[in-house]
């Protein structure tokens, strides 16, 4: 009988190849060995994994969709979530400080020219360089097109003014893709994207943020103040900002999605083993329907979350384009939702002891959160569904 992964049903294959169960079993092995023992430190501390970081590049668990022709790894979209997930399996703090490098390349990926994602996409392949991907602001997290950073042409240079908010890795980065407006009367037809280096004069980070889970990953608020940059840095035409943005986010989101399904597999395989050790009432509390049917729910949901993850990137993978934006969004919302029920139940599984920093669900529990946060909140995901639903994109 075919079973999920190993054979083809009904013309419908969930089979892996021997080169995908290899990449996975390579992250996965990265994960037990160099985050999982540095997990419970960094989160602590809010450190920077930059030794993560450089161990990762070595391997080639970074960067995975940088083009053959830059030398980098350009792997598929699913390629890319068998690995995140393992990534984020072993602690999702530092598991976003590596995913994000993706977010960060997108925008170059998608409108950046031959020349540009040479010179902005080529270093990250020899050095282990992080980038960063600057849209949210303080007063514009969900509206991207209420974005009120703007970036003004002075004959071959912009000049941008502005706050970011929310950057995820900005702390280490080398550079920012930012996105900026280029005429504030055209709304989200008026945003454009620059590469902006980190060290370009006018450029600061304000402040590291203080977070409740994924601690390990940077996030910090970035400000420009008549930073200047010149015109060959913007990303495609002025006012392609949106839409760079838009479909930079269609390809991460199933990334993001299944690193909320590793951090879930991880707290479910945490709650089973508890549920068979635990012994209350003279037998194990697995014993009790209360505690397996939650169990139970936890691995049906996983699978879910990870079948629609695995879908979306299959349908990105094979070029559906915009028709995969509501697949990518399916994923996000179920993934983040899932990881936040069982991270939450898992925690019940444990009782007292899984509210205790001593035990690791905790940490689960907080980190599952962001997912239902970042890259669109549950919220925006229903909103993309419900537009794609009612008026879909031909
Ligand atoms: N691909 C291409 N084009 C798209 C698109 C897509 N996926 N989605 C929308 N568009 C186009 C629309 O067709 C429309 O085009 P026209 O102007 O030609 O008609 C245009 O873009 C505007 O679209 P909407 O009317 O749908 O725009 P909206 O203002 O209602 O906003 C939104 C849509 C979905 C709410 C969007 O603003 C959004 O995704 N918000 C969430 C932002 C987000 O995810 N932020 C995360 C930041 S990154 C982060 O958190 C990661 C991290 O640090 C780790």
């Amino acid at each position: 009988m075919a079973t999920l992964e190993t054979g083809v049903a009904g013309g419908v294959s969930f089979a892996l190849t021997d080169e995908q169960r290899e990449l996975r079993a390579l992250a996965r092995e990265f994960a037990e060995k160099e985050i999982r023992p540095k997990a419970a430190e960094y989160d602590e501390h809010q450190t920077h994994a930059a030794d993560v970081v450089a161990k990762a590049h070595e391997v080639g668990l970074i960067n995975l969709h940088i083009p053959e022709r830059l030398g980098g790894l350009d792997l598929s979209a699913f390629d890319g979530i068998l690995v995140n997930e393992e990534l984020n399996w072993g602690c999702s703090g530092i598991g976003t400080t590596l995913c994000a490098n993706g977010l960060a390349a997108g925008p170059i990926l998608v409108a950046g020219t031959e020349e540009q994602q040479a010179e902005w996409l080529g270093p990250l392949v020899s050095e282990p360089i992080l980038g960063c991907f600057g849209l949210t602001e303080p007063g514009a997290g969900s509206d991207v097109s209420g974005i009120s950073t703007t970036a003004v042409r002075t004959g071959d240079e912009y000049v941008i003014n502005g706050s970011k908010m929310f950057i995820t890795n900005a702390g280490p980065a080398s550079w920012i893709v930012c996105f900026a407006s280029t005429d504030r009367s055209k709304g989200h037809k008026g945003l454009s994207a620059f590469v902006v280096p980190m060290d370009t004069p006018g450029v600061t980070i304000e402040k590291h943020l203080d977070k409740m889970g994924q601690r390990a990953t940077d996030t910090s608020a970035v400000a420009f103040q008549d930073a200047v940059v010149p015109a060959a840095n913007r990303l495609g035409e002025e006012g392609d900002g949106f839409k760079i943005a838009m479909q930079t986010l269609d390809f991460t989101r199933p990334g993001t999605a299944i690193g909320a399904v590793g951090v879930a597999q991880a707290a479910y395989e945490l709650a089973l083993d508890y549920a068979k050790e635990r012994v209350q009432f003279g037998m194990p509390i697995a014993m009790n329907q209360g505690v397996s049917f939650l169990v139970a729910d936890m691995a049906t949901e996983i699978e879910a979350a990870r079948l629609l993850c695995w879908q979306a990137a299959w349908m990105i993978d094979q070029g559906y384009g915009r028709k995969a934006t509501k697949y990518s969004s399916f994923a996000k919302r179920f993934s983040a939702d899932t990881a936040m029920k069982v991270t939450t139940d898992a925690v019940q599984v444990f009782g007292g002891y899984g509210y205790m920093k001593e035990y690791p669900v905790e940490k689960l529990m907080r980190d599952a959160k962001l997912f239902q946060i970042y890259e669109g909140t549950s919220q925006i995901q229903r909103l993309v569904i419900a537009k794609e639903v009612f008026l879909p994109k031909e």
